[in-house]
């Protein structure tokens, strides 16, 4: 069989393949030059950008754990006049679609950030993150309530016309009614599960291997979650949904996929391979060809459940 298509549509954009680099783990998106084909991605999401630069957290900032990493950078960024002046000139030269995460205190700061983005020539798409659970204002406060993601989300789409996909936690009790209210607000797609709040601890010292305590669960432990976030999602709204969590081989981005999914972010797998994005690029084209199937976008909510075998 040849090749087959990877085309996918995601909130207006024609993406030519489903594999993203996700936010916070590709730097401002050139980083990852040296060992993927930056041209080659689906579309790179640039780390958070607020209104002014923002130190983060005090170190160490990652922790592994079994099947995972936690992190706690505290959404350290340089701020989107700097990124605008510095790095998306270079990011310009790529014929990829670029995506700023962004973020702010209030919803007007997140209204800032996203309308200053607005005027530029080679971002394609914006990327709320309301769901950091590493910082005490704003992050994730948002995204656990129904009526704050509905007000950010509100205060973002009047001031952008760009594809505004909004990032949720998975550290809420009904993700369907949050995803719900952004799209109510106006959200063009959904993406999660950002990471999941979790703890290590050093048993020689008796302390937290993260200064703050606290911090943010990625990796394979968390994929069964996020398949399970994204499964109900996507039958929540009419929106497209990005998912994320855990996504280390082709194989586990097919699952996002079938789970309901139009696209799929690439992110811890980065920490363990720089070339992670590549390589499940090429295990996902040779599923696809070793199953005769022509076309990603088939896949995309084709989960049935098992019938059971009693
Ligand atoms: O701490 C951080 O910068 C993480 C951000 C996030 O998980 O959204």
């Amino acid at each position: 069989m040849g090749t087959p298509d990877l085309r996918v549509q995601v909130a207006g954009l024609t993406l030519q393949n489903p594999i993203i680099a996700a936010s916070g783990t590709c730097g401002y998106g050139e980083e990852l030059h040296p060992f993927v084909d930056i041209n080659g991605l689906g579309a790179v999401v640039v780390k958070g950008l607020s209104l002014k630069p923002t130190r983060g957290n005090p170190g160490p900032r990652l922790a592994e754990t079994t099947a995972g990493m936690l992190n706690s950078v505290g959404l350290h960024n340089i701020g989107i006049e700097a990124f605008l002046t510095d790095k998306l000139p270079r990011l310009r030269r790529y014929s990829t679609h670029v995506v700023v995460n962004f973020f702010g205190d209030a919803p007007a700061e997140y209204a800032a950030v996203a309308e200053r983005a607005s005027d530029v020539e080679g971002i394609a798409a914006l990327e709320a993150n309301i769901s950091c659970p590493n910082v005490q204002h704003g992050g994730m406060l948002f995204s656990c309530d129904p009526r704050l993601t509905f007000q950010v989300v509100e205060h973002v789409r009047r001031v952008t016309s760009l594809p505004l996909l909004v990032k949720l936690s998975p550290n809420v009790t009904d993700i369907a009614a949050i995803a719900r209210a952004a799209e109510e607000a106006g959200a063009d797609a959904i993406s999660l599960i950002n990471t999941v709040m979790g703890m290590a601890i050093d048993l020689q010292t008796r302390t937290t291997r993260l200064p703050l305590g606290f911090g943010g669960l990625s990796g394979p432990a968390i994929k069964p979650l996020a398949l399970r976030m994204v499964w109900q999602v996507a039958q929540a709204v009419h929106i497209p949904v990005i998912g994320l969590g855990g996504i280390m081989t082709g194989e586990d981005a097919l699952e996002f996929l079938v789970a309901g999914a139009t696209a799929c972010q690439v992110g811890t797998a980065s920490f363990v391979d720089p070339a992670a994005c590549r390589t499940i690029l090429t295990e996902m084209t040779h599923y696809l060809q070793r199953h005769h199937i022509a076309t990603v976008a088939e896949l995309c909510g084709t989960l049935r459940f098992q019938h059971s075998k009693d």
